[in-house]
């Protein structure tokens, strides 16, 4: 009996330890899980209001859409609640750092979120994360914009939550605007920006989640600098399952010669901390913080641009060339919903062969080219030689205007002090474009397992880059032409070493395409049908031509 007792003891308490665990577990289980679903601070509650509009209720008017309109999921948006308890994604270092803050009354912030067809939840989410995670001193009033959407109440019914929710914020300025027809996230956000009185304007998506501390480390750099523009590092939020991930610090944004954004590597200097501020040639993405006076001194967004698309490339361009900066934040974090593709619809235009969306791309990009690019505009032209026919029903002498008046640079001092990586882009290249023989271009499949000659004028007729020094030809996925066994044509990866490489190398011999290590010529003897034979100058069934030739072959 006694042995039998002295051995139960032991195992009692180690029950009890692991029964209190489990409650303590519980209880923390149930604080986040209470959090993440419905309320709010108790400061911000007002439930005697007569008003009082609860957060299911205000979902619930969510209009009826198909599935995949809102391109996230939307049942899992609902349930995720007013707001959520975010993981801590930036450096250690910037929590602990104490942050050089000018005064409220000279740095206060107007923010200005304009949606379409947005969800009312996560329209909702980004709102109050912004509004309980900024510091009231700093927030001097929000300014949303419905642009158009088909929930018509959603405006008078967030006005109601707000009243109920955040009664408590009475010198927080609250303004709504609906544009009763779609004009666009560019006409919108300008629109924004001139009802603003705060001193710095950021621009916001409405499916955003705001993590804490995201605005001291813009404040603090935007203070040493009025003509700086930030931007938060923006974490990735999955359409899908909406987790929040830690975005990375290693990126920064850039555009190709075709005017299309890309992600750039960056490269850390040495004993560079990967949370300090960095400089980007554009935005990576479409939240931005700057002066609201400097911002229209810019003269806005382009307001020649349609919809969406570029206005964030040429504001940045404008930045540069006209005396600004700009810089990512990496101590300051946003998490942002990246969509697949484009949630809403552009409207219809006047090419059939385009999607309208590519249209209204295009149509922006073309803009830009002409209004800033200066000689360099032929690089894109080569590379969207459909952006001729658009047509542009105004000049741009208002924007010459705006370059005198501000005294811009012209473009070629953005390659050579901003983006070494587009300028070594246009030096590496001897030929760009479409590659043409007679009347049909080269062309790789989507799959890159094809090669044929179609149309010049498909929307999407492969792009080719020949690059100087290695004699490479590569398409916009980095496939590069070769000659494998038996002369046969083959499209593949683009070699890095020396073996692959001389299998890719050609040469111009005239307008004919000379490969390096057979010394044959690639040739279209049939209508349709590629093969290598030999040279034969003056062939026309040889000659094939870039849309643009950047230096003279011999
Ligand atoms: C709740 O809000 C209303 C106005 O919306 C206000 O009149 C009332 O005093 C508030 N309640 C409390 C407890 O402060
Ligand atoms: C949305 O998420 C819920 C919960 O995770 C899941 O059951 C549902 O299948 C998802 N819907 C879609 C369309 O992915
Ligand atoms: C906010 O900033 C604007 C512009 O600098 C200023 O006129 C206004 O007084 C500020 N508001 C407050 C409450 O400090
Ligand atoms: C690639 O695309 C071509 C034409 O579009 C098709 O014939 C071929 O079967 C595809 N190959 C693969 C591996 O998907
Ligand atoms: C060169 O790269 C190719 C693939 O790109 C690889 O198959 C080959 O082994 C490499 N050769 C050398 C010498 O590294």
């Amino acid at each position: 009996m006694f042995s039998g007792r002295q051995f139960c003891r032991p195992r009692r308490r180690v029950f009890y330890i692991f029964v209190f665990f489990i409650c303590n577990l519980l209880f923390v289980f149930l604080c986040i899980s209470e959090w993440g679903y419905n309320d709010l601070p108790a400061s911000e509650l007002n439930k005697s209001s007569d008003h009082h509009l609860d957060y299911r209720e205000f979902i619930s008017h969510t209009p009826e859409r198909p599935r995949d309109l809102y391109q996230y999921n939307l049942s899992l948006s609902d349930s995720l609640g007013v707001v959520r308890k975010l993981p801590t994604t930036r450096h250690y270092r910037c929590i602990t750092q104490p942050y050089n803050l000018p005064p409220p009354f000279e740095s206060n912030l107007s923010v200005v979120i304009s949606f379409h067809n947005e969800a009312r939840s996560m329209l909702l989410r980004t709102i109050v994360s912004l509004l309980i995670r900024t510091p009231e001193d700093y927030l001097h009033e929000l300014i949303i914009l419905d642009d158009g959407s088909e929930d018509v109440t959603l405006l008078d019914d967030l006005k109601r939550w707000m009243g109920s929710v955040f009664w408590a914020r009475d010198h927080l300025g609250l303004i709504l605007r609906r544009n009763p027809r779609r004009m666009g996230l560019i006409w919108s956000r300008n629109r924004g920006a001139s009802l603003a009185s705060g001193y710095y304007v950021l621009f916001l998506d409405s499916h955003c989640e705001v993590n804490e501390g995201w605005l001291e480390p813009l404040l603090e750099r935007l203070a040493l600098n009025p003509h700086l523009a930030v931007s938060p590092l923006l974490d990735p939020i999955d359409p899908t399952t909406l987790s929040y991930r830690k975005g990375s610090e290693l990126l920064k944004g850039g555009f190709d010669w075709s005017l299309h954004f890309h992600w750039l590597k960056r490269q850390l200097a040495n004993h560079e901390h990967p949370e300090m501020p960095y400089q980007s040639p554009v935005f990576a993405g479409g939240v931005l913080m700057m002066s609201r006076e400097w911002f229209l001194k810019l003269g806005s967004f382009n307001s020649f641009l349609k919809i969406w698309g570029g206005e964030s490339i040429e504001l940045a361009i404008k930045l540069w060339l006209c005396g600004g900066q700009i810089e990512i934040v990496p101590c300051s974090r946003i998490g942002h919903i990246f969509r697949r593709r484009h949630a809403f619809d552009f409207p219809p235009q006047f090419d059939q062969e385009l999607s309208s969306a590519q249209e209204t791309y295009l149509h922006n990009s073309k803009i830009i080219a002409e209004s800033w690019l200066d000689e360099y505009k032929n690089m894109f032209y080569a590379l969207r030689p459909a952006a001729r026919r658009i047509p542009l029903d105004h000049t741009y002498d208002e924007m010459q205007k705006l370059r005198r008046e501000l005294q811009c640079h012209p473009f070629e001092w953005y390659l050579r002090h901003v983006s070494s990586e587009l300028r070594m882009h246009f030096d590496e290249l001897s030929a760009t474009g479409t590659l043409r023989n007679e009347d049909r271009c080269l062309h790789a499949t989507q799959n890159d397992t094809h090669l044929i000659l179609a149309n010049c004028y498909r929307g999407d007729i492969t792009q080719w880059s020949m690059l100087g020094n290695s004699g490479q030809l590569a398409n916009q996925r980095e496939y590069c032409l070769g000659v494998g066994f038996r002369s046969q044509i083959i499209l593949e990866p683009c070699g890095r070493n020396e073996s692959t490489r001389k299998s890719q190398r050609w040469m111009r011999l005239g307008t004919q395409l000379l490969h390096a290590e057979t010394h044959m010529c690639l040739d279209n003897p049939l209508k349709d049908r590629l093969e290598m034979s030999t040279c034969r100058s003056n062939a026309a069934s040889q000659s094939f031509q870039f849309a643009l030739e950047m230096e003279r072959q011999t």
